[in-house]
């Protein structure tokens, strides 16, 4: 039975598994992000949309005993598996919360940070969500968002007919399922309003041939991304099988190469 409360990309172990090794090859960025931000031993840190925690896990060892994470999710799926985590290596600074960003109350905290990596694409109000996200920090905390700037910038080069129609029909499932891919666009101007400085933005977009490490990310997403658009009724069994042995041709083809979605780095300070 499917889940209420899960989002468009799905929740169930493909997901959980493509969003690991998404972690895993975005880590030396956000790594390196997190410590700009001065996220260190015994700082307390929010992972807004903590998907199955692997952003948290690392957080939780970053932060240390005198430190705390909040990992907030509203996918049962994925809070039940942080707990699992949580309990397995004993990370006792780590807190669960299983919350709709938008429609629960945030838990009472005051934090110094808070890491928030594709989710406010997400939410139906992301007003709302950066307000709350103010409120649940101290004066002179920082926010961290990575979220899509240009997703149209993601195409395959030599040029794919069947990327640039999955491109769309990701873009207009996105819009219809009450999110808006590139809200990086609006999130500046959102802060700046809701009593957030912003100190750095910082934009992050990759070309990757077959033989990188970074291939295997917008690879797996539209490997696996077009069997959820069919099972939601949005495209026909023959495009996906033609966009998968368009996808499968150019990995065999050593000169070609993915140019990636613009993510932006925006990093803010709450002054007010
Ligand atoms: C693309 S995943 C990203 C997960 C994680 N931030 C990461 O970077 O690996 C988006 C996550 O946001 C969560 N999400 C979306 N809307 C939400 C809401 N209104 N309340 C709580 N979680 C939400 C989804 O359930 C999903 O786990």
């Amino acid at each position: 039975m499917k889940n209420n409360k899960d989002y468009f990309l799905g929740t169930d172990l493909t997901e959980l598994e493509r969003l690991k090794l998404q972690h895993d090859i975005w880590k030396p960025y956000v790594l390196e992000a997190w410590k700009r931000s001065g996220i260190s031993s015994g700082s307390k840190v929010i992972d807004i949309g903590a998907g199955p925690g692997y952003a948290s896990f690392d957080l939780s060892q970053i932060v240390g005993e005198a430190g705390e994470v909040y990992s907030i999710e509203r996918s049962v799926n994925f809070t039940n598996y942080i707990s699992k985590i949580k309990e397995e290596q004993n990370l006792q600074n780590l807190n669960v919360y299983n919350l709709d960003l938008i429609a629960d109350d945030f838990p009472n905290i005051t934090a110094h940070a808070a890491w928030c990596r594709w989710v406010a694409c997400f939410v139906s109000d992301p007003k709302l969500l950066i307000d709350k996200i103010n409120k649940s920090l101290r004066n002179g905390g920082v926010a961290i968002f990575y979220e899509y700037i240009n997703y149209e910038s993601f195409r395959l080069v030599p040029q794919s007919n069947a990327l640039i129609t999955f491109v769309e029909n990701v873009v207009k499932n996105w819009r219809e399922s009450g999110g808006e891919p590139n809200i990086a666009n609006v999130l500046p101007t959102l802060l700046a309003e809701n009593g957030f400085k912003i100190t750095s933005t910082k934009p992050h977009v990759f070309s990757a041939t077959p033989s990188d490490l970074i291939w295997q990310w917008p690879f797996t997403f539209v490997y696996t991304h077009v069997d959820r658009l069919f099972e939601l009724g949005k495209v026909s069994k023959e495009w996906v099988s033609n966009v998968r042995s368009e996808l499968i041709n150019a990995q065999n083809n050593p000169e070609s190469f993915f140019i990636t979605p613009t993510v932006l780095e925006i990093i803010a300070e709450k002054i007010k």
